[in-house]
């Protein structure tokens, strides 16, 4: 396709690798660059350092037939024309993201650049941060042919290959109008509307989306808890909200709260550059206190119902942050389990993609004595309180009779509402969701 050849920087990542593969599968000669040798030499015998549904299979099939490869080295993307930037930023103790892998990658790239090239930033980055960059292009007397554009990307793990393919809209943010239409010309699909703009209007729009979404959450989980008090179900009340197209019926789902590793940090992020504007925000901090709310909640729950959880077997259903990953980072099930650990518990826990702290890049300190169970029955054996945090499908279609006699009590806090209650305590169990009064 059109010989244009493409650089991703951070390219073994949950973005870096999505793009590089859905690009090369475009026709695009990609070459995927990370920091990680291990994972380099395991990509380019077709292994992907992590599961993301139908990602493997496009990685395999590019690199078969050459159009996708990976490196170790920055001076290997001399000769793309176009280099997206997806390196992480992790969070400082301010809140706000760590630029510097961002910073140190740019300028390698650009360094000794004579070729025309574009710089497209995917790293989510604090508004002012292309236009930064931009200016040490200037200052080095780069800037003449290496563009710097922001291209925020949307994707969701656990849908990222689909939500490359299908994206709501395109955003590409920058001061050249051809850098700007030829990211903008990569992959638009027809259709899918395309906004160009400045950097800071499309920085913005990146943290703004995941700031609304987090409102969300949080607006229903705020209400799921009037919902629980006063006798009525968030499942029906949030359908209810949801039908009016002003509102849409999407991120209405009550439960523990919102985790993973770009919610919670951007939402940080934003309110930091809040702070450092000189203002002070009002909503976004609230999200926060909701979210961390809906972890303490479940906890309360199962203490309500045990009395104590000093010495008591609890298991733990979910340990990704949503279901269709294996990610672990900054999932809600760490502090949780963290807390049942503290107040005495023997957790044993259990997710379809998660199997051990190894696999999950946990120290085994992070959560000491925690047992890893191979099938849910198996964790949920002799416990007394079982907790639902991952809305895997698989849950759902559990033998629940079995479950329940495996169970030396059968109370369950299901922080997903996975199941019906009613039915639920027909089978015996003792059952609580979130927003749903229990009778
Ligand atoms: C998010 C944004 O959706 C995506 O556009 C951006 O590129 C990266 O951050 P991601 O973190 O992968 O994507 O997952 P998302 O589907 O947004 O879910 C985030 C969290 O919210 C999960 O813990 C999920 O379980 C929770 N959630 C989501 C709810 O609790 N209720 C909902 O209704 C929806």
């Amino acid at each position: 396709m059109s010989g244009i050849k493409i650089g991703v920087i951070g390219g073994l990542g949950h973005i870096g690798l999505v793009h590089s593969a859905c690009l090369a599968e475009l026709g695009y000669e990609t070459i995927a660059c990370d920091i990680d040798l291990g994972k380099i030499s395991a990509a380019n015998e077709g292994k992907v350092p992590f599961r993301e549904p139908g990602l493997q299979a496009l990685v395999e099939a590019n690199r078969k037939k050459g159009r996708l490869r990976f490196v170790r080295e920055v001076a290997e993307l001399e000769a793309a024309d176009v280099v997206y930037i997806c390196v992480d930023t992790p969070p400082l103790a301010s809140g706000a993201p760590d630029t510097s892998n961002v910073d140190s990658v740019v300028q390698a790239v650009a360094a000794g650049r004579k070729r025309p090239l574009v710089i497209a930033l995917k790293s989510t980055v604090p508004v002012g941060t292309a236009r930064r960059l931009s200016r040490y292009l200037a200052e080095n007397g780069l800037s003449g042919h290496v563009a710097i554009v922001s291209n925020p990307e949307f994707l969701r793990e656990g849908s990222a290959v689909d939500d490359f393919w299908h994206p709501a809209r395109i955003v590409v943010g920058g001061e050249s109008e051809e850098a700007v239409a030829q990211i903008a010309a990569l992959y638009s699909p027809p259709g899918v509307p395309v906004l160009t703009t400045s950097w800071e209007n499309a920085e913005l729009i990146k943290y703004a989306s995941n700031a609304f979404l987090a409102l969300k959450i949080s607006f229903i989980n705020e209400i799921a808890g009037l919902s629980e008090k006063l006798g009525g179900d968030i499942r029906v009340v949030s359908r209810g909200i949801g039908l009016d197209p002003r509102i849409s019926p999407h991120f209405l789902e009550a439960g523990v709260g919102f985790s993973g590793p770009c919610l919670e940090k951007d939402l940080r992020s934003l309110i930091q550059q809040f702070t450092a504007a000189g203002l002070e925000p009002q909503l976004l901090s609230s999200a926060l206190v909701v979210n961390h709310e809906q972890r303490a909640a479940v906890v309360r729950k199962l203490l309500r119902r045990l009395g104590t959880l000093n010495g008591k077997r609890i298991c733990v259903l979910g340990m990704a942050f949503k279901p269709q990953t294996d990610d672990v980072r900054n999932s809600h099930s760490l502090p949780i389990v963290q807390h049942l650990i503290a107040l005495g518990s023997q957790v044993a826990v259990y997710d379809p993609w998660v199997k051990g702290p190894q696999e999950a890049g946990l120290a085994a300190a992070e959560l000491p004595g925690v047992k890893w169970a191979a099938t849910a029955y198996e964790a949920a054996a002799g416990a007394e309180g079982l907790i639902i945090l991952t809305a895997w499908p698989e849950f759902r279609k559990l033998d629940l009779e079995r479950l329940r006699s495996s169970m030396a009590r059968p109370v369950i806090v299901d922080g997903r509402n996975l199941f019906d209650p009613a039915a639920m305590r027909s089978l015996g169990f003792d059952y609580q969701g979130v927003g749903i009064c229990a009778v």
